[in-house]
């Protein structure tokens, strides 16, 4: 098991594209170079960029109290489905869940979440704390609910079927899996305690929509580190399978951006000490199990 910094994105707008010709690894299409085809990925053209540093720029604010997350907690029906979507793992969530409260301006319906990771021995979330990278990251995307449509968007009609019964999952490969109670997937005990700031999306197009939920208290959450390792940003027929790892982008200036922190927070970026860096990069090797 591990840590995994949690995030709730809240997207503001439906219009979200599914870019596909950008990169992680190659110099004509890594992150420096979105801008060139996404001119709201350029960092000088926009500026609420994510992902930020965390630090001690934090401002308290006594209004951000609980989230309410609807459905977190129960078994829902049916099915979802895990797909490679070349740049990322994503579970798409169905219906069933929604997020309100915690200062946000609306409800927002939650439609998949997905992750960003290292190489294996390597660190790989997008926010940082303190300078401090996480293994891995979770997004869990919600979108206002008056915008129903980005869920349709994203479902796969044919569901693709599980192509072998191999471990290999390569892009465009889909699996399914039995419902749980995301709330696994969260720090349970300390989720009143967050930072919230305007940023954007992570990956092209760029859009300056997000409302950011960071959760301040990473969680362990079960990964099964063959399942990492066995990703590929290759599809099928490719002579040689690429490994998908680094899918993370770099840390943009907030430009005096407020970032606050919720009531119960403790502002706890204050206190990272070099033990716990240590621990948290020696964790990566006791990776677990994902329900699949
Ligand atoms: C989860 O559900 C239980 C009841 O089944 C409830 O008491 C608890 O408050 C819920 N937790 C959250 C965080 O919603
Ligand atoms: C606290 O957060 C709310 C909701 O995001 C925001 O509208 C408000 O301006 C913030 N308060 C202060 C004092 O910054
Ligand atoms: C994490 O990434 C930073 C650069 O982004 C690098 O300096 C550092 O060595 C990395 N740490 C590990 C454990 O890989
Ligand atoms: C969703 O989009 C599809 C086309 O992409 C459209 O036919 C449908 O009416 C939309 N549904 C809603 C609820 O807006
Ligand atoms: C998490 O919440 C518990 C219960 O409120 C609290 O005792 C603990 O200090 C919190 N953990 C962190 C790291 O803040
Ligand atoms: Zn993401």
């Amino acid at each position: 098991h591990f840590q995994v910094m949690m995030l709730l994105l809240m997207l503001m707008l439906s219009v979200v594209s599914l870019a596909h010709n950008f990169c992680y690894d190659e110099e004509h299409c890594d992150p420096y170079a979105w801008g060139d085809n996404y001119p709201s990925c350029h960092p000088l053209l926009e500026s609420h960029h994510s992902p930020i540093n965390l630090d001690h720029q934090l401002m308290k604010n006594q209004s951000l109290d609980s989230l309410h997350l609807e459905g977190f907690n129960l078994t829902l029906k049916g099915q979802w489905w895990l797909t490679n979507q070349g740049h990322s793992v994503v579970l798409e969530l169905g219906n069933g869940m929604q997020v309100s409260g915690g200062g946000l301006p609306g409800t927002y319906r939650t439609i998949q979440l997905h992750f960003h990771w290292g190489s294996v021995s390597s660190n790989g979330s997008e926010h940082t704390l303190d300078h401090l990278r996480f293994p891995m990251e979770m997004h869990i995307v919600n979108i206002k609910s008056t915008h129903p449509n980005l869920t349709s968007a994203l479902e796969d009609p044919t569901g693709l079927a599980v192509k072998s019964k191999s471990f290999h999952f390569l892009v465009g490969q889909t699996k399914s899996i039995r419902p749980f109670p995301l709330m696994n997937l969260l720090p349970q005990n300390n989720l009143t305690q967050y930072y919230r700031y305007h940023g954007s999306l992570t990956t092209p197009p760029c859009s300056q929509v997000v409302l950011w939920t960071v959760y301040e208290v990473p969680t362990y959450i079960s990964w099964a580190q063959l399942f990492v390792k066995r990703i590929y940003s290759t599809e099928e027929l490719a002579d040689k399978q690429v490994h998908l790892q680094n899918n993370y982008r770099h840390i943009h200036p907030t430009y005096g951006r407020p970032v606050y922190a919720s009531k119960d927070a403790k502002m706890l970026t204050n206190g990272v000490s070099p033990l716990a860096i240590f621990y948290l990069f020696n964790v990566l090797l006791f990776i677990g199990f994902l329900n699949i």
